[in-house]
């Protein structure tokens, strides 16, 4: 295939982007996402804060016009997120127990109904693990409401969208020795085991000098595949530039190759200029659109 989304395809899986609604006037921008990707998350239009702004008044025009754009040129859509620390409306916020909990879980159901039969996969739940040697969950408002908070999240999901994929996403999940991978790890085992629905397991993998593709990505893909579920590579960047970069691009585009429960890769964003990394160069297109050599690599590895 000449496309991403092209020779993806030939290899069996999607390859996506995430989209910002205001940049949908942008020719450029529109000309290259929907050319080049076949699924789409909403970089911000699908959280928490921007569906529900208010408790129990549900604000979906931004989440629609993403999903509108993706289905109307033929694409699928990647459900991001709805239950995580970050992004949550004040009131939201300054929940705690037993209130926040089943706030949380009218949200789940409300939003996740709301796009019923539209969305491939849903990160139902985003970021719920802690970076360093721990291996605990994160604290937050949610967490504090019991540690079966990301189980009811899940089967609420299911009942409002039995036919949606319904994935966990995390970042500095990509090597496997971590114990933040080996807490989700343990997590989605635990989950088969009990009969939580549970479908994919998302890797943002957002690489960069301090955190670069691991050289055990491949064996952390599989080992998760081998428990059942599908793994996604859901917000890809990687910082860098020229043959470093491409390179990266490229083992990142082989490790999903070699594990057939991989099904997708996405990228987080079109051009350098619409990252939302302060600083750097990490997505396939140059500021004026044009292709880089990580897009060639990727285009070429698939
Ligand atoms: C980021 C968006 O790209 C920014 O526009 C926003 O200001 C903050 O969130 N992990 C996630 C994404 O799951 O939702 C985040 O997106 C990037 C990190």
């Amino acid at each position: 295939g000449s496309t991403l989304q092209a020779a993806a395809s030939e290899r069996g899986r999607y390859f996506g982007t995430a989209i910002a609604g205001f940049r949908l006037s942008d020719s450029a921008y529109t000309t290259i996402a929907n050319r080049e990707f076949n699924m789409i998350t909403a970089e911000n239009e699908m959280k928490i804060d921007a569906t529900e702004p208010n408790r129990n008044q549900f604000s979906y025009a931004a989440g629609d016009q993403i999903v509108n754009w993706a289905r109307s040129n033929g694409k699928q859509v990647r459900g991001h997120t709805l239950a995580w620390h970050s992004q949550q409306p004040g009131w939201m916020q300054n929940l705690s127990g037993s209130a926040l909990r089943s706030a949380m879980l009218n949200h789940v159901t409300q939003v996740a109904t709301h796009y019923r039969g539209q969305i491939h996969s849903w990160d139902v739940v985003n970021e719920a693990f802690q970076d360093g040697s721990s291996g605990a969950r994160r604290d937050s408002n949610l967490q504090r409401t019991g540690n079966d908070w990301i189980e009811a999240a899940f089967r609420a999901a299911r009942a409002a969208d039995p036919n949606a994929k319904l994935c966990y996403n995390d970042y500095n999940t990509d090597d496997w020795t971590h114990a933040k991978t080996q807490a989700v790890y343990n997590l989605v085992r635990d989950f088969k085991a009990r009969g939580v629905p549970i479908d994919c397991v998302g890797f943002q993998s957002h690489f960069n000098s301090q955190s670069p593709v691991p050289s055990n990505y491949q064996t952390t893909l599989s080992s998760f595949a081998a428990l059942g579920v599908d793994v996604q590579i859901t917000e890809l960047d990687i910082e860098g530039s020229g043959t470093a970069q491409a390179d990266s691009y490229r083992r990142v585009v082989q490790a999903c190759l070699a594990v057939s429960r991989c099904t997708g890769i996405s990228v987080w964003g079109v051009r350098d200029s619409d990252s939302w990394r302060a600083s750097g160069t990490p997505l396939l297109f140059d500021g004026s659109g044009n292709k880089k050599l990580a897009y060639t690599s990727v285009l070429d590895t698939l």
